[in-house]
């Protein structure tokens, strides 16, 4: 079975988490989006693991791990974290395999990224990795690939990217230039500690299926985040929705088997942009410091609000999601009362859907409804029937709202704290 794992909000839902459980029953693991922006964090045998471009079910021995096309990669980011992995004994040569078609990115890339950002008249609030203008060099078609980095042609397509940069910097910044030399011998260097591990992506997982290997792929950031269907201009650059996983790994959309959306048991957010539940100072303090919100890759405050079931419905719609995962359903255990957003009100307007304009949603006011608290902690629970029953209704209104099954559900950090549910 083919599996796609994504986020449903904005990001941050616990993917990692239920990534780790779920690889258990895959062979290969894939990223096919996004970069060393994200930051899935791995809690195994008390350790914690943070990935940031890597598929994070590699912990598990014997594992195979692709980073498709659609990814963009800082190697530096990547060998430290190959490093890592390294450390932990698991066989990083035979492990990582990278798309020769996923674009590399440069210094000059995260220099423009932080540049942009402090002089945009609305800031985005971008991890600042250079993500989005290596994504502008490859829709601009002057990107550089993996496969070219590890070429004869790397240097004279450096040259060009670095002097067509240097004007940029230079004109629109006043910012000094970037030296060619240095660069070239910089990322020659990674190009020889690469190379070992490139594949041609598409043609890599064909002859997996062929052999019956089972593929999941895993989804960074979340819809929201998504550059067509998330809260735009606030979203991140590359296609976060399972629509993703075929172009940004190279298989066709019928080779997929199931969707799991992945959310958690309230919301959060990084970075600006419009946020309908986000809680006032109180219960975001208190929410912030239970579920230990700050950015794995980062370490930015996360902004924390209500579960919002108009944003993950839309999750749901977009990515055909099959079932939704509920993570952290522990950091709730001592609130009173939980809400849940059902609906938008602007003025008299009522709203069932999120909004293409930012501006209108940013505008809109949550319709709640209250559900009691359960008042009483979850981390020992090992199955749905051992939740306590305001619990469990929580998570059935949940499932009505989102009309989709719940088939697993997290209650804390620990491998150990999550258990599935129904069939799945
Ligand atoms: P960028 O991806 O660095 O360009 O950032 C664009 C937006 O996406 C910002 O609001 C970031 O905070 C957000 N973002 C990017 N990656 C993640 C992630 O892994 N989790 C949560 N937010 C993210």
């Amino acid at each position: 079975m083919n599996l796609i794992v994504v986020g449903a909000q904005w990001g941050d839902e616990g993917k990692g988490k239920v990534i780790d459980v779920l690889s258990e029953d895959a062979d290969i693991l894939i990223r096919y989006q996004g970069g060393h922006n994200a930051g899935h964090t791995v809690i195994a045998d008390g350790e914690e693991f943070v990935f940031h471009l890597i598929p994070s079910g590699l912990l598990h021995p014997g594992k195979v791990g692709l980073i498709g096309n659609g990814v963009v990669i800082d190697p530096a980011a990547l060998l430290e974290e190959m490093g890592r992995l390294e450390a932990r004994g698991i066989d990083v040569k035979r492990a990582v395999k990278i798309s020769d078609q996923a674009h590399v990115i440069f210094p000059y890339h995260k220099r423009l990224d932080l540049l942009e950002e402090s002089t945009r008249a609305g800031r985005i609030g971008t991890t600042g990795r250079g993500i989005g203008p290596c994504y502008v060099d490859k829709a601009a078609r002057s990107g550089i690939r993996i496969g070219d980095l590890c070429g004869d042609g790397f240097p004279e397509l450096l040259r060009r990217n670095v002097a067509e940069k240097n004007r940029l910097l230079r004109a629109l910044y006043s910012e000094p230039p970037m030296s060619y030399e240095e660069l070239l011998a910089q990322y020659r260097g990674y190009a020889k500690r690469l190379a070992p591990h490139v594949v041609h992506g598409p043609r890599f997982l064909r002859e997996a299926m062929a052999q019956k290997k089972r593929l999941l792929f895993e989804g960074a950031q979340g819809a929201l985040l998504d550059i067509d269907h998330g809260t735009y201009p606030y979203v991140t650059s590359s296609s976060a929705t399972a629509g993703g996983a075929c172009t940004g790994a190279g298989i066709p959309p019928t080779a997929i088997d199931r969707v799991i959306g992945v959310v958690k048991a309230y919301t959060t957010r990084v970075g600006e942009g419009p946020f309908p539940t986000e809680f006032s100072s109180e219960l975001m303090e208190r929410i912030r410091t239970k579920g230990k919100e700050f950015g794995a890759t980062t370490g930015r405050p996360r902004r924390c609000g209500w579960f919002d079931a108009v944003v993950a419905r839309h999750a749901v719609d977009v990515n055909g999601c099959d079932a939704v995962a509920v993570t952290k359903l522990d950091v709730l255990d001592d609130m009173e009362t939980i809400q849940i957003c059902v609906g938008y009100r602007d003025g008299s307007r009522t709203l069932d859907d999120v909004p293409a304009d930012a501006a209108l949603l940013e505008r809109c006011r949550p319709v709640y409804e209250s559900l009691p608290g359960w008042r009483s902690e979850t981390g020992e629970a090992s199955g749905f029937d051992e939740l306590p029953a305001a619990a469990q209704r929580y998570l059935k209104r949940l499932e009505a709202l989102l009309g989709v099954p719940i088939c697993l559900i997290s209650t804390g950090s620990k491998r150990e704290q999550a258990f599935k549910v129904g069939c799945w």
